[in-house]
């Protein structure tokens, strides 16, 4: 745990979940630089009314305003659990969670915004065109971002949504924007998000800040080829009564989920569906594409539940799926790693039956062969290109005897 420092007030903040052995701080000079401008410009005139933050990280930017009462808007279930920990923390009230896949907050215009410049100029012009009508040319609004992230496209797309933006001098590497807004009136035409597109005849809904939001990824593509005679890959002693559970875990827009179902019916093996992700962004994508997909498939429909959560083992219980079939991430926002990609080994080693499949794909050089194998206790390749592996592991009676279900301890 770190303490940070703001306009003589301390705070205790940890980043959570806690990234294995590259402990990292669970705020950066941006977050520092917009709570030490908003200190200042609010020391000698009263409290804004309605405060928005969008994309705080760890609970930084949500601790330094909490006597504000904020709206955070957060996408991330990750980001939640450590935002509302952090205030816990820090004796701080609960905040409020919104997301801009929906078009509602309790408020509905707010005098103060701080955006967190995130990865994607998608996801920075999908979050813009959502505040638009929630601001008026009296709000104050504060882009923060490390001057690196920050790109000559950043203030384009700022300006034609809101307006004018004015960059200030680099403290510590990090930058603010502050923004004014233009006339009321002013039309930044439409919000081009989310897009619909189609993959393995399936229509697709994608939001910016989705994973791939334009077009379907090599890996996963790869993945979904290689499982095209799926009911020989896997154990399918289910019946009518007792459907074949599946997880597609970090579901994304939906497609694993979707198109496994489809060639699992084709199979006449009745299934039903757990998707799982962090991001609002997937599960609200995903549930727009299966309220497509069920409404055009009638009674042939596959049962499917949603779960915007970022750990497995906290929705399903122990072995009590029969598949699960993932696309890890291999960062986490803009940091590179594969803490998440083990964690979600792990739970699916625990939510599986014994017998049960886990089916991976990943770029060929995260080896992910490596941790399957001290996990499952063994792994073999499906399917393989010049830059993707697809893998297979089963639970099997020997792993649970000698480490139990959960697995064993990283060590790497
Ligand atoms: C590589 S994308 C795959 C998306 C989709 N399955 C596909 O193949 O197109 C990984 C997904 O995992 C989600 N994710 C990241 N961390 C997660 C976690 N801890 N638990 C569940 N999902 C997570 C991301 O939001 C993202 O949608």
């Amino acid at each position: 745990m770190e303490t940070l420092t703001v306009s003589g007030h301390h705070f205790e903040l940890t980043r959570v979940p806690r990234a294995g052995k590259r402990p990292l701080r669970a705020w950066d000079a941006a977050d520092e630089y917009v709570l030490d401008h908003l200190a200042e410009v609010f020391e000698n005139s009263s409290a804004p009314r309605s405060v928005l933050i969008i994309g705080d990280s760890f609970g930084a930017l949500s601790c330094g305003l909490a006597d504000w009462a904020p709206t955070v808007v957060a996408e991330s279930a990750a980001q939640r659990h450590a935002i509302t920990e952090n205030l816990e923390r820090n004796e701080k009230p609960r905040v409020d969670f919104a997301t801009i896949t929906d078009a509602h907050t309790e408020v509905s215009t707010f005098d103060l915004v701080v955006i967190k410049i995130p990865k994607s100029t998608a996801h920075l012009v999908e979050i813009l065109h959502w505040l638009r009508p929630h601001v008026n040319p009296s709000s104050q609004i504060v882009a923060a971002a490390m001057a690196k992230h920050i790109q000559g496209s950043t203030i384009e797309v700022i300006e034609e949504t809101i307006g004018e933006a004015t960059t200030s001098l680099a403290k510590k590497k990090a930058r603010l924007i502050s923004v004014a807004i233009d006339s009321a009136a002013y039309d930044p035409g439409l919000n081009p998000w989310p897009k619909v597109w189609k993959a393995y005849g399936l229509l697709l809904t994608n939001y910016g800040g989705g994973f791939s939001p334009n077009k379907l990824d090599p890996g996963t593509s790869l993945l979904l080829d290689t499982v095209r005679n799926i009911e020989e890959q896997i154990d399918v002693s289910v019946s009518a009564e007792d459907p074949l559970t599946m997880v597609d875990l970090g579901c994304g827009n939906g497609v694993i989920g979707l198109r496994v179902a489809s060639l699992l019916n084709g199979a006449g093996i009745t299934n039903r569906i757990i998707a799982v992700d962090d991001s609002m962004l997937a599960i609200a994508a995903a549930r727009q594409s299966w309220e497509h997909h069920l409404t055009t498939s009638g009674s042939s429909a596959t049962p499917v539940e949603f779960h915007h959560a970022h750990r497995l083992a906290n929705v399903v219980d122990p072995r009590s799926v029969d598949l699960v079939v993932v696309n890890p991430p291999f960062h986490d926002d803009r940091v590179l790693g594969d803490d998440t990609a083990w964690s979600m080994f792990v739970d699916a080693h625990k939510a599986l039956r014994i017998g049960g499949t886990l089916i991976v794909v990943g770029n060929r050089h995260l080896a992910y062969h490596a941790k399957l194998k001290k996990i499952f206790g063994g792994t073999d390749t499906l399917a393989s290109n010049a830059k993707f592996v697809v893998h297979r592991s089963v639970k099997s009676a020997k792993t649970v005897q000698r480490s139990g279900d959960d697995g064993v301890a990283r060590t790497d």
